[in-house]
């Protein structure tokens, strides 16, 4: 028999795993799920896009990655976008299945964890929330000790001529990855000499904040949902949240805005 459409996405499973906990079943709770595994399907295919920018930095394949990072910037919008439709639900409506959730959260997605590690963010203080043996805990640690996209920049910035100072070269790989100054200036060079590098960096700029305007509209969606209670995570929910909404994941590429 031929293969089919629903064979080759295996439909037949994916539609089995949207199971609503509330009894009697509340209408709104599918929506809820759904939306949440749409994102972790982006997220899935945002780490793929990326370890494909990582190679073409380590290769100097800038055309690969202009390519990419408009994929990535592209659904980092869509990801953006889709908080309207999860807006769609009033706090009454969420109230009414929210204990259902009991302690799961959004902030214990290991591939948003992942998402964070793989391009520089890297706090590995999160790691006390996927203990060994957890879902993700093997892949997080993986991440943690391996070279970010930021790392991956450095690389290619150098094929360019960019000087990328010993202490960044060798620098312990599960920090977070800090601005630099000479770094900078070698990125400003390039910005106002080489256009396909232009190109590039802005692509990068925009996916960038595409993140911080993520970060923003969950803040707002979570404001508008439960105002300021704790969130089911049991952080301090916006408080907590609001640390990272202008955290930039390339500052370097920021830093040079007011010479250009
Ligand atoms: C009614 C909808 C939502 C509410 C009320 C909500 C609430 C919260 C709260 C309060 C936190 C802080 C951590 C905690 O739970 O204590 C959080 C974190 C988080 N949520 Fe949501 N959320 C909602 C929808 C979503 C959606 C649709 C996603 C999509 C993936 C998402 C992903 C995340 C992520 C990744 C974090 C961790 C963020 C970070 O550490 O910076 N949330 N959420």
């Amino acid at each position: 028999m031929s293969l089919t459409y629903a064979d080759y996405l295996h439909l037949d499973d994916l539609l089995k795993l949207q199971i609503p906990r509330s009894d009697p079943p509340e209408h709104d709770e599918m929506i809820f799920i759904i939306v949440h595994q749409a994102y972790e399907l982006w997220f899935k295919l945002q780490l793929h896009e990326l370890e494909k920018i990582k190679e073409d930095f380590r290769v100097g394949d800038t055309y690969g990655a202009i390519a990419t990072f408009k994929r990535v910037r592209t659904i980092m919008k869509v990801m953006v976008e889709q908080i309207d439709v999860i807006e769609t639900l009033t706090p009454t409506s969420f109230n009414s299945f929210r204990d259902r959730l009991d302690t799961a959260s959004g902030f214990q997605s290991y591939q948003f964890r992942e998402f964070e590690f793989v391009l520089g963010y890297k706090r590995a203080d999160v790691l006390r929330f996927f203990p060994p043996g957890s879902p993700g805990h093997d892949a997080l640690l993986r991440r943690l000790h391996e070279r970010s996209v930021v790392d991956a920049f450095y690389d290619f910035l150098k094929r360019h001529g960019v000087t990328i100072p010993q202490e960044l070269r060798d620098r312990d790989v599960t920090l977070p990855s800090v601005p630099n100054e000479t770094v900078e200036e070698g990125i400003l060079r390039l910005y106002k000499t080489q256009p396909d590098l232009q190109i590039l960096f802005e692509l990068m700029t925009d996916f960038d904040e595409g993140i911080q305007e993520w970060r923003y509209r969950h803040i707002k969606l979570v404001e508008r949902s439960i105002g300021n209670k704790r969130g089911t995570g049991g952080s301090l929910g916006i408080e907590f949240l609001k640390k990272s909404l202008f955290h930039p994941i390339f500052p370097d590429l920021w830093g040079i805005r007011h010479k250009l």
